[in-house]
């Protein structure tokens, strides 16, 4: 609707999660190689978590699209409301084993000889469970049960355990303690800074194909207003800025004002961040460096591990 309006060629706050739109700041950066590294060093478990909206299953698709790109064989749990004989069913099914009406021995079974046989091929294959923190704890049990698969080196089946910070609550009960012992990577997503708030909104709209008229559409008071209304947490931005593009279109406004951001919040029940970070240059440009540095060094791990 406000596309050829504002000359953009597609919409630049869509919420699903999108590879493409990736903004790598250092700890998105940090968290999408620590899982990469998990998976491609055969670490075994590997856990990440972060509040809510800030990233986490948009990183899991960032992984996806570079598993696709090798051997690496990969069920992905998305729905983890199941019990335990619900889950092993659905992930032999996401490795086209035939589970339907197989007992729980028969599944665990079937799995252990796909496992071991495509290590014998040299083949990786990976478990990632989103919304982890969803997950009965009979469910993490079993899951820990299956990175018994193991020569003396290595697991042979990599788990990624990716969820909401309960996860992080989950793992540090007393049931859990075998399976807490044996994380070998942790990672965490939180809020974007000020900074990178005003990058990741920069950096959509150009993929959306502002062409350099970023900070024209939205001027750096309106940037402040969406930082101290978001919390910096990337779901909340993408819903206040495409609120405010319908809101300024609307108005025929060349660009989005600050004001519009405190009508678009009030419309969407968001209450001012008590504590947010003033713009800092000096901090700013250090994060900068930082996330630019993690990203060329990613880049050359993810070369050399091809
Ligand atoms: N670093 C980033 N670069 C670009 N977009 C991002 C980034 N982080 C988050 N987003 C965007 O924010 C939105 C929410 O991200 P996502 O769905 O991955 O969050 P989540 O942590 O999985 O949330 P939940 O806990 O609700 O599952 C998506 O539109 C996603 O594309
Ligand atoms: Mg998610």
């Amino acid at each position: 609707m406000y596309k050829n309006f504002y000359g953009l060629k597609r919409n630049p706050f869509e919420i699903t999660p999108d590879p493409a739109f990736l903004f790598p700041t250092r700890r998105h950066n940090e968290a999408l190689a620590a899982l990469y590294y998990g998976v491609r060093r055969h670490k075994g478990f590997v856990v990440m978590t972060g509040e809510v909206g800030t990233g986490k299953t948009l990183l899991v698709r960032c992984l996806l699209d570079l598993l696709n790109r090798s051997e690496v064989n990969y069920a992905y749990v998305y729905n983890t409301r199941l019990s335990t004989l619900e889950f092993l069913q659905y992930i032999a099914g996401d490795f086209h084993l035939s589970a339907a009406g197989k007992s729980k021995a028969e599944l665990l079974l079937d799995l252990s000889s796909f496992v071991v046989k495509r290590y014998q091929q040299k083949l990786s294959t990976v478990l990632i469970v989103d919304e982890a923190h969803h997950l009965e704890i009979a469910v993490l049990e079993e899951i820990r049960l299956l990175t018994n698969l193991e020569t003396s080196q290595q697991k042979l089946l990599q788990i990624l355990l990716v969820g909401q910070p309960e996860l992080d609550q989950k793992l540090d009960c007393y049931e859990l303690r075998q399976l807490k012992q044996r994380i070998a990577i942790r990672s965490s997503l939180g809020a974007l800074n000020a900074f990178e708030t005003q990058g990741y909104i920069e950096r959509r709209l150009e993929l959306a194909g502002s062409n350099g008229r970023a900070l024209l559409l939205f001027p750096p008071a309106t940037v402040q207003a969406i930082f101290e209304m978001s919390g910096g947490i990337p779901r909340l931005i993408n819903t206040i800025c495409e609120n405010a593009l319908i809101n300024a279109y609307a108005r025929k406004a060349s660009s989005v004002p600050p004001e519009i951001i405190q009508e678009v919040a009030s419309d969407l029940r968001l209450e001012k961040n008590s504590s947010p970070q003033p713009f800092n240059n000096r901090m700013e440009n250090q994060d900068l460096w930082q996330a630019t540095k993690t990203l060329l060094e990613f880049r050359q791990f993810m070369k050399a591990s091809q």
